[in-house]
């Protein structure tokens, strides 16, 4: 009998766009990097199954590069360096992070030094840690990273189109691609900037919903989009999140703990396959796996 897990995940290949998309010719193995992201990573459960999963899924996708959002990773809020080191030691290359960035200070002395971990580019100059990150692919390719946050429901940030604009010009020249986390709650404000970087970015891809969006796509000039990669970790709760306290709070008004929820643990992350010759998308598919298949079945 199937698990209410089995039952509910399921692997989303047929959303692979195909190869032969009017120009975009399929690199060959040598050329492609195939670059997994993985959404927002709630609390333990999400550290875990992040943990299970990875090493698997970077054997069946022959993955090339791993990115995580573990902005949530501690507890609901923030990341500690011990989990920032936990997730390095099961195939992650690189994490962002999103407006819990600094809720856990111990994160900051990593923020600041040359570690694969970088803060939103249009947070104020003084906010601590880097704007960009280049990361080596298994065969040795530098692939960049970029961070940026949202300012439509979001507490006030500097502009991210603009902010996009002033570290391009810093991105080393030599490179395979780009990836950017769009960290926002608008899907307006999502496709906005990643029509704006179409072309420019391999990848335009959101967090900090925590809802999965259907919405995957390659965008006209070649860059992958989607408004949100979803969450990792306990689906049975509202975002990742206790339903009673949620629930106690919205009808009393009064202030509780938001404790990670339990249960239904999945990993959400999308898989996108760049030609390093044009730095452009080929493909891009979401992948769920659930803590009790991380073979991604
Ligand atoms: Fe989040
Ligand atoms: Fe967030």
């Amino acid at each position: 009998m199937e698990s209410r897990n089995e039952s509910r995940v399921s692997n989303f290949n047929e959303g692979r766009l195909p190869d032969s998309k009017a120009g975009v010719t399929s690199p060959g193995r040598a050329d492609e990097i195939r670059l997994l992201f993985v959404g927002d990573i709630v609390g333990k459960p999400g550290v875990d199954v992040t943990c299970k999963a990875i090493p698997v899924l970077r054997e069946q996708h022959e993955l090339d590069l791993v990115v995580v959002n573990g902005e949530n990773a501690e507890n609901g809020s923030g990341i500690t360096k011990a989990i920032f080191n936990r997730l390095r030691d099961h195939g992650v290359d690189g994490v962002t992070l999103g407006d819990h960035i600094y809720r856990k200070r111990e994160i900051i002395p990593i923020l600041e030094s040359d570690a694969p971990v970088i803060r939103p580019a249009n947070y104020p100059p003084e906010a601590p840690g880097r704007e960009w990150m280049t990361l080596i692919t298994t065969s040795g390719v530098p692939f960049c990273v970029v961070s940026l946050i949202g300012r439509v429901f979001m507490k006030p940030a500097d502009c991210p189109f603009h902010a996009a604009d002033r570290i391009w010009s810093q991105l080393p020249k030599k490179r395979g691609g780009v990836l950017v986390d769009f960290h926002a709650e608008a899907t307006s404000d999502k496709q906005l900037l990643g029509r704006y970087l179409d072309g420019r970015a391999s990848a335009v891809l959101g967090t900090h919903t925590h809802v999965t969006t259907a919405d995957e796509q390659i965008l006209p000039s070649g860059t992958a989009f989607q408004c949100d990669v979803g969450m990792t970790g306990p689906h049975d709760g509202i975002i990742g999140r206790r339903y009673d306290r949620v629930m106690e709070t919205t009808f009393t008004q009064r202030p509780t703990s938001f404790n990670v929820a339990k249960g239904d643990n999945r990993l959400s992350g999308t898989l996108v396959v760049v030609d390093s010759r044009t730095h452009k998308a080929v493909s891009i598919e979401r992948v769920k796996v659930n803590e009790d298949a991380p073979q991604g079945s």
